[in-house]
């Protein structure tokens, strides 16, 4: 079994994450998070708005509608050409993505190519089903729009949004003016968006519904200057440059403000933005090693963008896939809305100029991230007998649990006390079922933190253990201060060195 694999089935037994509506014969490429999904998702998306919203001035939340009017997805160009292509089997009529098949197949790396070009490419390397080894189709495209009706009298066509993006561009010039904000200026937003995949897999990798967070960064296209970028110039990332790609080469580790002076990154927010993802991912707790920023290909770059930049995690078993991904899209949204919408969309400089700004966009799908934590934090452990998860303190769905060590002689009611005052600021878990051991193995396998033990000793000093989930070393610790611990941990703090 692949790890990810075994991580999917974790997930499943532990109430992290499970198929949507599963009683029924599901429809694949739609999950649902369980308790413990749902508190790991939530602290991922608030400590992603503390990284790249609050942190930042001038950068403001909007959360749009997910159902956009087919005038807005016609304009931006998605109507026209979000397409995937896809190849059929002639005998179980099973649908494929070319591009993958062929790159699983042959190992070539094929985005960008014509439906001729892939059609070529499979009759060439006579690529047949992997389900029955029938004839594929000729290449053809599929649209990934969700579709829908608006209106009980019909006739207003509207999709579900496919990236959460547009909401941002058709109110950018509201939120500009009602914040009374200058450029540089950001509009975030977390949410929504679906695509109708072909062929949904690699668990939360690949669905039809999915959250993006994404940060549109406005700036005057005749100053590009990003105010933090001295801030983030000797910052290290791993950077997997367009030459070593058509070299089959590797990833180099660069400053980025060494690959703004190489001119490989376009402008500094790029660099600023690349920076902190670096930082950040590292900080969910997956590895150096398995992060690399791509520079897309020119033949995969969208001809309006001025460079685009994947952050891949390496997945291992299905090996590096996109994450976040990076784009500096010029003025290219905000003039194909002013056009269709007959709307000027410019915005006034402090000088008076009127200008389009134009946008650097870091976004950020939450699945394929919380899929990457998943796997990176997950600890085989022969040991201590289970397996666990290291989740950094600040998105662990639970800082603590607290136990008693006895369900007897009034143990369990002080144990519920200390639980009732910590639950006030943090999700704290309670348990008094089985084994010490058992509850121990229990917490570590949704990754709580620390375990509050109370004894015969805190009816005397009200003193109770904490144990650490990541060495199981404990300490004696007074119950007033457990507050402060947790609230130490929570930033970062290593239990007993504070
Ligand atoms: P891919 O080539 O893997 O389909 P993409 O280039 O279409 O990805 P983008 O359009 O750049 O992806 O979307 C931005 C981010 O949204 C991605 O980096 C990813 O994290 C997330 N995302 C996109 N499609 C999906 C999906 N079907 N399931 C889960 N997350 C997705
Ligand atoms: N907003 C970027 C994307 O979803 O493609």
């Amino acid at each position: 079994m692949s790890k990810l694999d075994e991580i999917q089935k974790i997930c499943l037994n532990r109430g992290i994450v499970f198929p949507t509506a599963e009683i029924y014969p599901t429809i694949s490429g739609f999950w649902d998070y369980g308790p413990i999904g749902t508190l790991l998702k939530r602290k991922f998306i608030e400590y992603w708005r503390k990284t790249f919203i609050k942190s930042l001035d001038n950068v403001f939340e909007i959360d749009g509608s997910t159902i956009l009017s087919e005038k807005v997805l016609k304009a931006s160009g998605h109507v026209d050409s979000f397409v995937d292509p896809i190849t059929q089997c002639d005998k179980c009529k099973s649908l494929f993505r070319a591009d993958h098949i062929i790159e699983e197949k042959t190992g070539n790396f094929v985005e960008g190519k014509s439906n001729e070009e892939l059609t070529k490419i499979i009759r060439d390397a006579k690529l047949v089903c992997p389900n029955c080894k029938g004839k594929l189709s000729d290449v053809r495209v599929f649209h990934l729009m969700l579709k829908t009706e608006i209106s009980s009298v019909g006739g207003q066509v509207g999709y579900l949004r496919p990236e959460s993006a547009q909401n941002v561009f058709t109110s950018f010039q509201r939120v500009f003016r009602s914040t009374r904000a200058k450029l540089p200026m950001g509009v975030a937003q977390v949410g929504h968006a679906y695509r109708n995949e072909i062929s949904p897999r690699n668990f939360l990798i690949r669905v039809r519904e999915f959250n993006q967070m994404e940060v549109e960064m406005f700036f005057d296209p005749n100053n590009d200057k990003c105010p933090l970028f001295d801030q983030v110039k000797d910052k290290e990332i791993m950077l997997f440059t367009r030459e070593d790609q058509q070299k089959k080469g590797k990833s180099i580790k660069i400053k980025v403000g060494d690959a703004l002076k190489k001119k490989i990154l376009p402008n500094e927010w790029i660099g600023f933005f690349l920076a902190k993802e670096f930082e950040f991912y590292k900080s969910l707790g997956i590895p150096e090693s398995h992060l690399r920023f791509r520079h897309m290909l020119p033949e995969e770059t969208p001809h309006y963008s001025g460079g685009n930049f994947d952050l891949e995690i390496d997945f291992e078993d299905i090996g590096w896939k996109e994450t976040v991904g990076n784009a500096y899209r010029t003025d290219y949204d905000l003039i194909k809305h002013s056009k269709h919408a007959n709307t000027d969309l410019s915005v006034a400089l402090d000088n008076g100029t009127k200008v389009i700004p134009h946008v650097v966009e870091p976004s950020f799908g939450v699945e394929r991230t919380i899929t990457g934590v998943l796997l990176h934090c997950f600890v085989e452990d022969k040991e201590r007998g289970w397996n666990w998860f290291k989740f950094p303190a600040n998105i662990s769905p639970y800082i603590a649990s607290v136990f008693p060590l006895v369900n007897k002689d009034e143990i369990p009611e002080k144990s519920r006390e200390i639980f009732e005052i910590l639950k006030k600021d943090f999700d704290v878990l309670y348990d008094e079922s089985g084994s010490i051991g058992k509850r121990y193995a229990r917490a570590d396998e949704i990754g709580i933190v620390v375990n509050i033990t109370c004894d015969y000793d805190t009816l005397k000093d009200d003193t109770v253990t904490i144990r650490d989930r990541n060495t199981t070393k404990q300490i004696r610790v007074k119950i007033k201060d457990l507050k402060n611990i947790l609230s130490e941990l929570l930033e970062g703090k290593k239990l007993g060195t504070f």
